[in-house]
């Protein structure tokens, strides 16, 4: 079966991301930008995606020509969703921008396409309540870059239906995504809570000079970071106690009461304690070397995705 044709709304990093991601499945992908050179210049990304997971055996034995020739650039909005089963919104972080193109896709895309907005930060229910089409309206949230980090989270409004649910869910899961079906919509999701938390107490123990900035990444990358890389919170304690997680919270629970008894104030993310953790990571790397440093983290990345599908090969 011809997979749906998608259309991608909004061709910034997260767009050409996702077209790369779609059209790598084998789905025809259009897209579109208000800005004609954003979106030739997302196509121009595509390519280059899929250069570099080809090199690191993540095209499936595709050529980077075949994945960027199903991206068609379209000319407006009405005739970029004409077709498509799934449209998946990525313009800018705005909520006005966002009502305006959810009400203008509502209106021209087809009645059973359901409507995905990669929003990080916006409840779907704040810009999308007075469509006619609310139904088929959700989020589905990628960690960047959805090309190679597989969880998206999909978020219903109070009055997304459950088809959509799942027929989202389903398309994600078709191009190698994990989706994580969320039942109601709360502020940040669920990844962004569990991040939040974490910089939360990383703040709060800079703050109060129990560790550097320096000490807190190591404690992270070369710590706890490589077992989560293999597992989540709750297979981490189950695996860390020989009676499973039960006999992991009947250990340390009292340790976790205690420490969570006093992670009730909010520390300062701004003044001394981050000028203390700016002035570390500048050290460590000058802003100039950042783009650097960011293809380096992506390459490493591929490389680790490439060597979790050896060991868990795609069906
Ligand atoms: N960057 C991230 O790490 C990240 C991660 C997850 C989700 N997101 C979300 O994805 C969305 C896009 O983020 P991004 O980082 O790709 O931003 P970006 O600035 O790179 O791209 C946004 C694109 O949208 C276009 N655009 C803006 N208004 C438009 C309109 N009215 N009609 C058509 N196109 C329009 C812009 O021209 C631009 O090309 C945001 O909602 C963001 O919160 C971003």
């Amino acid at each position: 079966m011809r997979p749906d044709p998608i259309a991608v709304i909004g061709a910034g990093l997260i767009g050409s991301a996702w077209a790369f991601g779609f059209a790598r499945a084998g789905h025809p992908v259009t897209l579109w930008d208000q800005w004609p050179e954003a979106a030739q210049a997302a196509h121009a990304r595509v390519t280059e995606i899929a250069t570099d997971m080809q090199a690191a055996g993540l095209l499936d034995g595709q050529t980077p020509a075949q994945v960027a020739a199903r991206v068609t650039l379209a000319p407006d909005l009405e005739t970029c969703v004409k077709n498509a089963l799934h449209v998946q919104e990525s313009v800018s972080e705005n909520v006005d921008v966002k009502r305006a193109v959810f009400a203008a896709l509502d209106a021209a895309a087809l009645p059973d396409a359901v409507l995905a907005s990669s929003t990080s930060a916006l409840l779907p229910s704040s810009f999308t309540e007075t469509l006619k089409g609310r139904a088929r309206c959700l989020v589905a949230h990628p960690i960047n870059p959805p090309s190679l980090i597989p969880a998206v989270e999909i978020v219903p409004a109070p009055w997304t239906g459950a088809t959509a649910m799942d027929r989202c869910a389903a398309t994600m899961a078709g191009i190698g995504q994990k989706p994580i079906r969320m039942a109601r919509e709360i502020d940040g999701f669920i990844m962004n809570r569990l991040q939040g938390a974490l910089l939360q107490e990383a703040m709060r123990l800079v703050a109060d000079g129990i560790a550097t900035p320096e000490d807190i990444d190591t404690g992270i990358r070369d710590g706890l970071a490589p077992r989560w890389s293999l597992c989540g919170p709750f297979e981490a304690i189950d695996l860390n106690a020989p009676g499973g997680v039960r006999d992991y919270v009947a250990r340390y629970g009292p340790m976790y009461r205690i420490i969570g008894a006093r992670q009730t104030t909010l520390p300062d993310w701004e003044g001394a304690t981050l000028d203390r953790i700016e002035a570390a990571r500048r050290a460590a790397l000058p802003l100039a070397d950042l783009p650097k440093a960011q293809t380096r983290r992506d390459r490493r990345l591929m490389a680790l995705m490439a060597h979790f599908r050896r060991e868990t090969p795609q069906s």
